[in-house]
């Protein structure tokens, strides 16, 4: 299957780590440039070394507007592009029920996987895709579909992310297709004190009969990207090895 991604440049948000880690492999090995955003630059510098000169580190907040813009200045200064944005971060400051959440860890919440969505499609829009095209790909979770005990708030945003990615869809075509990979729990540090604990109920109760692989995820981020999905915009691919099939209502 051609990607068509050879000689491209991407930007993917929370690149140093976990899924992003992951979607900037796969690009890379696709023959694209990248630019890795993180905060903490040791992790950015690590995984810039070991995946090579095609890849480049920004350390900023995706909250930080200015550090926003200088990442995306990075991308077309250093590789003269930016065919594909992945909206990878999210933050989840809270764990607890949503009658006793706090208006500083709430507005936090947003700040990051809202409007830092929104807000890096806006730049990269301007600065690059409006002109020349491009791909954007959001990462939500399937806690964007259904409702799960005291990760409320972080579900919200992340529906959120499902329906900014339809109407980020409908304003930007056709130039522009914005699509969203939705994962299942996935063995990174951001849900490590789920699947630590949790591993092989999940697992048992998931057709795939395993919690997920970053690199699973990064499959269905690199066919958004890819000419594969020229005509695919405003949808959202669960990936989840099943786990929100459910059991129907009727006993076995
Ligand atoms: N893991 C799962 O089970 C799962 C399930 C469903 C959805 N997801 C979604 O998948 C995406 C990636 O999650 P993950 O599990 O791969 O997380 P992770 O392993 O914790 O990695 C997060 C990455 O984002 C960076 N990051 C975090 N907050 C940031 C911020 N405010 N600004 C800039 N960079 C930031 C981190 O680096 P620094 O800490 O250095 O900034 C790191 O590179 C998220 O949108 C998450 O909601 C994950």
């Amino acid at each position: 299957m051609k990607t068509g991604l050879d000689g491209k440049v991407a930007l993917v948000t929370g690149g140093s780590r976990g899924i992003g880690r992951a979607v900037v492999a796969r690009l890379v090995d696709e023959g694209a440039r990248v630019v890795v955003v993180a905060r903490k630059p040791e992790a950015l510098e690590a995984t810039c070394r070991e995946l090579g000169e095609a890849v480049v580190g920004h350390a900023t907040n995706v909250a930080d507007e200015a550090g926003a813009r200088a990442a995306i200045a990075l991308a077309l200064a250093r590789f003269g592009r930016l065919d594909v944005l992945v909206n990878n971060v999210s933050t989840n400051p809270y764990f607890g029920p949503l009658m006793q959440i706090d208006r500083e860890r709430a507005e936090r919440t947003v700040q990051v996987n809202q409007w830092g969505t929104v807000l890096w499609t806006q730049l990269a829009w301007q600065a690059y895709m409006a002109e020349h095209g491009g791909r954007v790909v959001n990462v939500s979770s399937i806690g964007g579909l259904m409702p799960e005990p005291n990760i409320g708030w972080y579900n919200g945003t992340k529906a959120a992310i499902i329906q900014l990615t339809r109407q980020m869809a409908q304003e930007l075509g056709p130039k522009v297709t914005v699509n969203c990979v939705a994962p299942g729990v996935i063995r990174t540090d951001m849900s490590k004190a789920i699947w630590q604990r949790h591993e092989q109920a999940i697992a048992a109760r998931v057709p795939a009969a395993r919690i997920g692989e970053p690199d699973d995820i990064a499959g269905a981020v690199v066919f958004f990207a890819s000419d594969q999905a020229r005509y695919v915009t405003g949808q959202t691919l669960v990936v989840d090895g099943g786990a929100t099939l459910g059991q129907g209502m009727v006993p076995g």
